[in-house]
């Protein structure tokens, strides 16, 4: 499905940044994971990916410097995942203003930092894919506590819609998913009453990146596009 294609995949240590390296790897691509997490130790579940951690890709100099490198090592890039994220929960008052700049920083501005970086790749291969992760939250009414969160997701979603605008001329196509709860160790231990089944494993998600990256999705972008599971 993925034969060959160069895929750069940040967050990639994560939950389902691991569920999406596993399948680009199995789906024949040549991936790079990319993360601010400290790259995992050689026998790791990343299998052949090449594992590039400490990187603060808020940062637009350390995205380039990453993606340079991923072309370098694999003689260009077709594609770029962008799942580096995070959640915090957190009334107006009680909170600190600081968190709003957080989620920004981490759900929005590595999003926008790293497609950036990708871009000239992307245009010299002649086409290619970007995907990212927004959330089903921010596409909904924002509840109590969700404000900072679902803000910074907005963001994601207005990124997609605007970048496909402008590169789709270019034969590049960028789509978002939107998640709802996904079945993470994480989730279950913060919410151990809920039914997880109804929840989204991340291999689900995996799938549907996967067929955005493939060339049947050619003709789709700008799409936002729930995976919700049963929620
Ligand atoms: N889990 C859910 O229920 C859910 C629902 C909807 C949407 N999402 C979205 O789905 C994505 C993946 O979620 P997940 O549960 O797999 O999260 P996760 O396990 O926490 O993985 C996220 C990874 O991104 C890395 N990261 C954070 N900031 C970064 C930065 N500035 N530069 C590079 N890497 C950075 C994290 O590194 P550190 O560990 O060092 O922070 C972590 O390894 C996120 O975008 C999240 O917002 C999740």
């Amino acid at each position: 499905m993925l034969n060959g294609k160069v895929v750069a995949i940040t967050g990639g240590f994560g939950q389902l940044g691991v569920a999406v390296v596993q399948g680009a790897l199995a789906a024949g691509a040549k991936v790079a994971a990319l993360d601010r997490a400290p790259a995992p130790a050689a026998a790791s579940n990343l299998g052949d990916a090449l594992a590039l951690g400490g990187l603060d890709l808020a940062e637009p100099d350390v995205a380039a410097r990453a993606l340079d490198e991923v072309a370098r090592k694999f003689g260009g890039l077709d594609a770029l995942v962008n799942i580096a994220g995070t959640f915090r929960w957190e009334e107006l008052e009680q909170g600190s203003v600081d968190t709003w700049d957080l989620l920004y920083r981490v759900n929005l501005r590595s999003a926008v930092s790293t497609s950036r970086a990708a871009l000239p790749h992307l245009t010299r291969r002649g086409g290619g894919s970007i995907v990212n992760i927004g959330a089903g939250a921010a596409a909904a009414r924002a509840a109590a506590g969700m404000g900072a969160y679902t803000a910074s997701k907005a963001g994601v979603a207005k990124l997609t819609e605007a970048l496909a605008a402008e590169v789709k001329d270019r034969g590049i196509t960028v789509n978002a998913i939107l998640p709802s709860t996904i079945d993470t160790p994480a989730n279950r231990a913060d919410m151990p009453k809920a039914d997880f089944s109804r929840w989204v494993a991340p291999k689900s998600i995996a799938d549907t990146i996967l067929f955005l990256l493939s060339d049947s999705a050619r003709d789709i972008t700008g799409a936002l596009i729930p995976v919700s599971g049963r929620v």
